[in-house]
């Protein structure tokens, strides 16, 4: 099947000369949800605004269910509901107002029973006489979705939905997510929280200064650059690690009573063992040991850092 979205190429460059995107190829199949990860400026709201149609790019191409997103905007901006990352909606007008209107636009045929399920699902039925300027910011971004969902896209973007909000509105966003998912939805978010991209993606891209670092799949992500780590409770501290163990590659904590291998999942056959007996070898007692793999986090900074 061919990709719902296909980003070949994409190089931004703003007025000012700043190069925002550079070169970047991706594609997205129909009903996966994506996550796109990188720190603030990284460009992922460029990214998804030209996918939108909101931006142009400066070369390369993007295609949303086989249309160009410059020559065919209407017919691909109605496949797409996007949740922008800034609330831009006119604060005078109601809630349900709002929702109807923003169907509307999209060229979609009234359906009052839409809106109120929509209204319901993201529990802003109770508010939708409300003009926005009452809501607090956590429902003015319910709204943002509510308003995405209203022309019923097979493509949703949320760009950083949950960045500055609170843990129930961040709870409901993710269940909201995977309701969508089995709808069949495409979802792409943005996010600089490594836990939700974690919890709710099947790939994820790693975007920085304006280059996809990598894209993957989530497991396979983890499985490949996933290491674990041993720590070795010293009964005393260390100035230094013995001579004895330079061969382990080892590294002292900051306190000195704590001797840190890291190793690759599944390449050390008998290694901890051999390692033990070399640390009381070498005269170190110890009262305890642990084990920690590699987080989607540590992943993402040690990626970034090299990108530096
Ligand atoms: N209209 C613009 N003109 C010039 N630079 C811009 C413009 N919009 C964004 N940028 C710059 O492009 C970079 C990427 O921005 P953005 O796509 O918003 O990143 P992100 O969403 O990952 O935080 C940032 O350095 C930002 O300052
Ligand atoms: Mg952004």
């Amino acid at each position: 099947m061919a990709p719902i979205i296909s980003i070949r190429s994409l190089s931004k460059t703003y007025a000012n000369g700043f190069k925002a995107l550079d070169n970047v190829s991706l594609d997205i199949e129909e009903g996966e949800i994506i996550a796109l990860l990188g720190p603030n400026g990284a460009g992922k709201t460029t990214l998804i605004s030209i996918v939108c149609g909101i931006t142009n790019p400066s070369s390369g191409q993007v295609l949303v269910a086989g249309h160009d997103v410059v020559k065919d905007f209407r017919k691909t901006r109605g496949e797409i509901g996007l949740v922008p990352q800034e609330l831009t909606t006119d604060m005078f007008e109601t809630v349900i107002n709002t929702v109807s209107f923003s169907r509307g636009l999209n060229g979609k045929k009234p359906n009052p029973e839409l809106v109120e399920s929509i209204l319901r699902e993201l529990t802003l039925f109770e508010k939708r006489n409300d003009a926005l300027r009452e809501l607090s910011g956590g429902m003015k971004r319910r709204v943002l979705i509510a308003k995405a969902l209203s022309h019923e896209p097979r493509i949703l973007f949320l760009d950083e939905p949950t960045a500055g909000v609170d843990v129930a509105l961040r709870k409901d966003m993710w269940q909201l997510v995977s309701r969508l998912r089995q709808t069949g939805v495409t979802i792409i978010l943005t996010t600089h929280y490594i836990e939700e991209a974690q919890e709710i993606a099947d790939r994820v891209g790693v975007i920085n200064r304006g280059k996809l670092l990598l894209v993957e799949d989530k497991n396979t992500l983890m499985r490949k650059l996933g290491k674990k780590h041993l720590t070795v409770q010293l009964h005393a501290r260390l100035e230094e690690i013995p001579a004895s163990l330079s061969e382990w590659n080892l590294k002292l904590n900051d306190t000195g009573d704590q001797l840190i291998y890291d190793y690759e999942l599944g390449s050390n056959h008998g290694a901890i063992a051999r390692l033990l007996q070399d640390v009381d070898a070498a005269g170190l007692g110890f009262d305890d040991l642990s084990t920690r793999q590699t987080s989607l986090e540590d992943i993402f900074v040690s990626l970034i850092g090299e990108a530096e």
